[in-house]
C-alpha cells in the first residue's frame, strides 16, 4: 500500500546515494526548514521507494516519467583525450571544432541550472577531462554549490593529468575521483591506451591519495587482455586502500572497425573467478546506476561490477549525461537527446527557455536502454563514442 508519512514528517533524501561505504544511501532524518525543504522528498512507504514531487514545492524537483527523481549529472567537458584506448578511441578520431563545444561559462550555467533543479551530484568527465584548457577554473567556479544545493562534485579521469591537478581539485572541494586502469603491465598497458604510459597514471594516482583524494579503480573486463590480472590488479587496490570496479566493455562507437584488443568478458565469469579465492558477499550499496558492489571477505576489499548489458539498474537509473557539445542524453543506451549549445546561445540572458527545454527532456527519459550485443544490428547499437558521451 502507498502511504505518504504525514503529518510527522520523515524526509528521504535522494541524493549521496553513491556516498561513501558507510552511508548507503541510509535514511537521512532532517528538520524541516523552507531552505531545505525543496531539496527534500517526502517517504512513500511503497515497496521501491519511489519518490514523487511534492506538490507544495513552488519549483518541483526534477523526476521523470517513471517518478525516478534525477540527482545525478555527467558532465562531458571534452572529446578529446591524450590516450587512445582501443575499446573507447580509433586511431585516427576527429575531434569536435572549438566553437562546437560547451565553453567554460556555457558548461557553468547549463550545471547551474541542472543543481537548481535539483540535481546534487556532479562527475565531470571526458574524454579525458583534464585535457580541457581551463578546466580548473571551471571546477573552481562550480564548486561554489558545494554545501549549497550540491552534494558532490567529482570526476572520471584517465590519471594522466593528476599529478598535475590533485591540490587543485581537493582545494575545489573534490574528495573522490575515479581512474581509469585496465592493467598494471607497461606494455599491456601502452597496447590498450595506444599513447598511455603506466608510470604517469601510477604517479597521478599516488599523488590524488597524498593529497588526501580517494581514489576508485575502474577498469575494463577484456578476455584474453587482463583476465590474468584479475587477482593482481584486486590485490594491489587492497594494498592501497583504493575500490576496484569492474566494467563489461560496452558496444559504443563502431566496434566492428576497431581492432579491439581483447573482448568481451563477462562479468559473472569474472566473478566466478574472483570467487575461487575470496568469499564474496554482496552489499547493499547502490548508486542509482549499473554497479553493483560486493565485499571480499578475507581482505575487506570492495569490489564493484558494472554490467550495463544488463538490464537491472535502469528502475532506479537517477541519471542524465550532458555531451561535450550540449547534448543532453536521458539514457546511456539510447538515442534520443535535447540540444543544449544553440539554446543558451540564443537566450544569453534568460534562463526559463533553458529550464523548460531541462524539464521537458526530463519528461522524455525512457525507462531503460536498448543495448544488446546478440541483436547484432546496427540499429540496436549505440553509434556514439563513450569519449563523445562521457562514460
Ligand atoms: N566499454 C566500457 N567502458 C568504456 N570506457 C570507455 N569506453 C568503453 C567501452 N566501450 C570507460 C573507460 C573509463 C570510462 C570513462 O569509460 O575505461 O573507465
Ligand atoms: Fe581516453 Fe578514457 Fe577513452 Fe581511454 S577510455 S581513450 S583514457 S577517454
Amino acid at each position: 500500500m502507498v502511504k505518504a508519512q504525514w503529518p510527522r514528517i520523515v524526509m528521504r533524501r535522494h541524493d549521496n546515494l553513491d556516498a561513501e561505504a558507510g552511508d548507503r544511501g541510509g535514511r537521512k532524518r532532517c528538520q524541516l526548514s523552507l531552505h531545505h525543504a525543496s531539496h527534500l522528498l517526502p517517504i512513500i512507504a511503497s515497496k521501491r521507494q519511489y519518490a514523487y514531487n511534492w506538490p507544495m514545492l513552488e519549483k518541483p524537483r526534477l523526476a521523470d516519467p517513471f517518478l525516478r527523481p534525477i540527482t545525478y549529472l555527467r558532465v562531458s567537458v571534452t572529446d578529446r583525450c591524450d590516450f587512445r584506448c582501443t575499446y573507447c578511441m580509433s586511431e585516427n578520431m576527429e575531434f569536435l571544432p572549438k566553437r562546437d563545444l560547451l565553453s567554460l561559462e556555457e558548461l557553468d550555467r547549463i550545471c547551474t541550472l541542472f543543481i537548481r533543479l535539483g540535481v546534487r551530484k556532479l562527475r565531470i568527465t571526458g574524454g579525458e577531462p583534464l585535457v580541457r584548457r581551463g578546466i580548473m577554473e571551471f571546477f573552481t567556479r562550480i564548486s561554489r554549490h558545494l554545501g549549497d544545493g550540491l552534494d558532490e562534485l567529482t570526476l572520471t579521469t584517465n590519471g594522466s593529468q593528476l599529478a598535475r591537478f590533485a591540490g587543485h581539485l581537493w582545494e575545489a572541494g573534490v574528495r573522490r575521483v575515479n581512474v581509469s586502469l585496465d592493467t598494471l603491465d607497461d606494455e599491456k598497458f601502452s597496447e590498450i591506451t595506444r599513447w598511455g604510459r603506466l608510470k604517469q597514471v601510477l604517479n597521478g594516482i599516488e599523488t590524488a591519495r597524498d593529497t588526501g583524494l580517494r581514489i576508485k579503480i575502474n577498469t575494463v573486463a577484456l578476455k584474453g587482455f587482463n583476465e590474468n590480472e584479475l587477482f593482481l590488479l584486486t590485490d594491489w587496490c587492497a594494498d592501497h586502500d583504493m575500490d576496484i570496479t569492474f566494467i563489461e566493455v560496452m558496444p559504443m562507437g563502431n566496434i566492428e572497425s576497431q581492432q579491439r584488443l581483447g573482448s568481451y568478458w563477462p562479468l559473472s565469469d569474472l566473478r566466478r573467478r574472483l570467487a575461487t579465492r575470496f568469499t564474496l558477499t554482496d552489499i547493499p550499496l547502490r548508486t542509482g546506476g549499473p554497479a553493483r558492489y560486493v565485499r571480499a571477505e578475507e581482505n575487506g576489499q570492495r569490489i564493484g561490477f558494472i554490467t550495463p548489458l544488463t538490464h537491472n539498474f535502469c528502475e532506479s537509473c537517477n541519471r542524465v549525461r550532458l555531451t561535450c557539445a550540449g547534448e543532453l542524453f536521458m539514457c546511456l543506451g539510447q538515442d534520443d537527446k535535447a540540444e543544449f549549445r544553440d539554446l543558451m546561445r540564443s537566450y544569453p540572458n534568460d534562463d526559463d527557455p533553458i529550464i523548460e527545454a531541462i524539464r521537458d527532456a526530463i519528461r522524455r527519459k525512457p525507462r531503460g536502454h536498448d543495448f544488446d550485443y546478440s541483436r547484432r544490428r546496427v540499429a540496436g547499437r549505440v553509434p556514439r563514442h563513450m569519449s563523445h558521451t562521457g562514460g
